[in-house]
């Protein structure tokens, strides 16, 4: 018999209980759902439903099923539909009647929707706290190469000589708005369900301001309807975590070109990658792959979230709880792949010299070539066809661009340009690639690190 079975002559068919049993995938909320409940028994306790007697008798009942969970010997019996019925239906068994009182002037509706954004408060805040250790590790590795120098890719052609901490500044920079839109939306989401019942409220004399500051929420709900049906911060940390995923598998991305024989920019330190089955020579960037792949999963499941709740009428539908899965697995997956990604780059050893005659191509200087005609006063546009055609004259005859440009008697003056380290010094706009810059940028993104580090803890 499920707590709710008293209008029923028949029990429910074992099809319709497997479609809606969710205790297989809501256990994981237990936490959060004793939490809820602990506050609401003081909140009855406040309005006078509860005496103080009863009270402790049902924190001491709450603080003994969540023992269980926590040893593993909690025993889960045919009728639990889900966390919240099976929590309850095991206090009852441990402290007798008082138990009955619990869900006084409250209903799952409200309940649910409050112990859901009770772990997703939790979960943004361990998600941008890994986010930020990924940060970190790109910052500190471009500090470590501080003069390493590579090609900057457009359409990944080479196109012009970045610093190596430029390059990975520019990975952190997303990772850092990612961690932005987790605790914004965390801020947003920290509004309290918790006396809303099931749609309209209760007769009876519940204060939702008092449970809402107990559980840590800035303000209690407005709108009762609002309340239970509201799941736009799932939706939202789910956003913040497919784009996360995005950026996370263009990191990825990277990192597989850059380990393999073509490129050979970087070299994986071994516990970060694994053999070949087969091929004894191998060593594989499986967990830049990875990366890579789990974003799809990310996008997946923001959008099964956005769909199911799309027409959706107000307020409580039994779709919603479709909601835990797709954000369990955000959640879970984010975690997965930011704690990995953040060992293999601390682990990445990056080699400066391949890097540095990859980024050496004379080619790169042709805009160099162009900005220093613009500087002596001739339009973009001219001095570009100027370099486009010493770019020609270079690649028809298999010379390099600085024979060509030292040939050309108007041109020799253009010399110094192609000195070494020149084309990267002379990236002196602000923002811009070279080490005249590094310094402000530095400046500016340990800024942004620290901000986002005090709101996240
Ligand atoms: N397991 C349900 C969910 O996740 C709890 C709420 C059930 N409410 C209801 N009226 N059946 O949404």
């Amino acid at each position: 018999m499920t707590l709710w079975s008293g209008r029923f002559t028949e029990s429910m068919d074992s099809t319709l209980w497997e479609l809606s049993e969710s205790f297989s995938f809501d256990q994981v909320l237990y936490a959060y759902d004793i939490q809820g409940s602990k506050a609401h028994a003081e909140g009855l306790a406040r309005a006078g439903l509860v005496t103080e007697g009863e009270l402790s008798e049902l924190l001491r009942g709450l603080d003994s099923v969540a023992q269980e969970f926590v040893g593993g010997t909690f025993v889960r019996t045919d009728v639990d539909e889900d966390i919240h019925m099976a929590i309850e239906r095991r206090l009852t068994e441990i402290v007798g009647e008082v138990g009955q009182k619990l869900h006084t002037a409250r209903s799952r509706n409200d309940q649910v929707a409050t112990t859901l954004r009770l772990f997703a408060r939790e979960a943004t805040t361990t998600v941008a706290q890994a986010a930020l250790g990924l940060v970190e590790a790109f910052v500190s590795k471009g500090k470590a190469y501080s003069q390493a120098v590579l090609p900057g890719y457009t359409h990944l052609q080479r196109a012009q000589p970045v610093l190596l901490s430029h390059h990975l500044n520019a990975h952190a920079l997303g990772l850092l708005r990612d961690v932005e839109r987790l605790v914004d939306a965390r801020d947003r989401l920290n509004v309290s369900p918790l006396g809303a019942g099931a749609i309209a409220g209760t007769s009876l004399p519940i204060d939702p301001a008092f449970t809402a500051n107990l559980l840590g929420f800035d303000s209690p709900f407005i709108n009762s309807m609002d309340a239970v049906s509201d799941r736009d911060f799932v939706a939202e940390v789910l956003f913040a975590i497919a784009l996360l995923g995005v950026h996370l598998s263009r990191i990825g991305e990277e990192l597989v070109l850059w380990t393999s024989q073509e490129f050979n920019f970087a070299t994986l330190g071994d516990p970060f990658t694994t053999g070949s089955s087969m091929l004894p020579h191998k060593k594989n960037s499986d967990v830049a792959e990875l990366a890579r792949g789990k974003s799809g999963r990310l996008v997946g499941n923001l959008t099964s979230v956005l769909v199911m709740l799309k027409g959706l009428p107000l307020s409580y539908n039994r779709d919603l709880q479709e909601d835990k899965e797709p954000l369990f697995d955000s959640v879970r997956t984010a975690m997965l792949v930011l704690n990995s990604l953040t060992g293999a780059v601390q682990s990445l050893t990056m080699n400066s010299e391949r890097m540095k005659s990859a980024s050496s191509d004379d080619l790169l200087v042709a805009i160099d070539v162009a900005e220093a005609l613009v500087a002596e006063g001739v339009p973009f546009r001219k001095a570009h066809e100027i370099a486009g055609r010493l770019v020609g004259r270079a690649v028809g005859e298999g010379v390099t661009l600085s024979q060509v440009v030292t040939s050309e008697p108007d041109f020799t003056k253009f010399g110094p340009l192609f000195a070494e380290g020149a084309a990267l010094a002379n990236r002196t706009s602000p923002g811009s690639a070279g080490p005249k810059t590094a310094i402000d940028q530095d400046k500016r993104l340990q800024e942004i690190l620290s901000t986002l580090q005090s709101r996240v803890f």
